[in-house]
């Protein structure tokens, strides 16, 4: 049977990084077709836009950086007019930062800020009305543990992640007589880039893989029966929720 994703173009930032190209790689292989949007490291993203094809999808690949409004504005229907029109949305991308709260500078504060909550909250806007045409419409984005917690020294990305969440609650509210389906994941740590440096004393066994996040996207965009999943957190097994 074809796979409800057969052909959808799904928008993902953040794909040259750990969780998004498992992410577009998952994707690829039930069909989707994947424009890989925003990067400033052109040689991850076209390491994954090689391992969309290897896994036989269809990828387009727009670098840029999502701090820089000529490229926020403007991506989606760049997205649109070269590649398809866009049936999803996933706001993947993000940075975190460890600093104590009274050493966190403003600078720090506005970099996290702009792309873990204003890009992912313009991207929103930009993709209605492209997803208003789609009969499988459906945004995620990704928060984290710490978008319902607070862990020392990550004041600004736990009032990032929080924001993200906040937002993305009162969207799935606005639309969900549109049909189209806000979704936010909540991941404890995943073994990427990112938590190796955050946390270099995690050890991979103790954390989820991006593939696992994936899988969970994976599901969330086929299923869509009249049960809506708005949120879902995500944690090892043998560790408590919310660790
Ligand atoms: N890893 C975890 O433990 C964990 C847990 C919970 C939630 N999350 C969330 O999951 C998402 C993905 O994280 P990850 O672990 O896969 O991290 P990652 O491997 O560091 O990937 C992050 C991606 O975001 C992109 N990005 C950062 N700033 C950008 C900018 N200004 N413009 C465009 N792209 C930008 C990076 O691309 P460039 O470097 O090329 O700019 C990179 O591809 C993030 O939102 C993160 O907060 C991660």
């Amino acid at each position: 049977m074809e796979s409800r994703l057969q052909d959808q173009v799904i928008v993902i930032t953040g794909a040259g990084g750990g969780i998004g190209r498992a992410l577009s790689v998952a994707l690829a292989k039930e069909g989707a077709r994947i424009a890989l949007c925003g990067g400033n490291n052109e040689d991850n993203l076209n390491e994954t836009a090689t391992s969309v094809r290897k896994a036989g999808g269809e990828v387009f690949v727009l670098p840029g950086d999502l701090r820089d409004d000529g490229f926020l504005f403007s991506c989606m229907d760049r997205i649109a007019q070269d590649f398809g029109n866009p049936d999803v949305l996933i706001n993947n991308a993000g940075i975190a930062l460890s600093t104590p709260f009274e050493d966190t500078t403003p600078e720090q504060l506005d970099r996290i800020y702009s792309i873990n909550v204003r890009a992912p909250f313009i991207l929103c806007q930009k993709a209605l009305p492209f997803l208003r045409l789609s009969g499988n419409a459906a945004i995620i984005n990704i928060s984290s543990v710490v978008g319902h917690k607070g862990y020392p020294l990550q004041a600004a990305y736990a009032a990032s992640k929080h924001a993200l969440l906040g937002f993305s609650k009162s969207l799935a509210n606005e639309v969900y007589k549109e049909n189209i389906r806000v979704h936010t994941i909540c991941p404890g740590g995943v073994f990427t880039d990112m938590v190796k440096i955050a946390r270099p004393d995690l050890k991979p066994d103790g954390m989820i893989l991006p593939e696992e996040i994936a899988e969970i996207a994976v599901f969330l965009l086929k299923f869509r029966g009249s049960a809506v999943i708005d949120e879902i957190s995500v944690h090892r097994e043998g560790k408590e929720p919310f660790q």
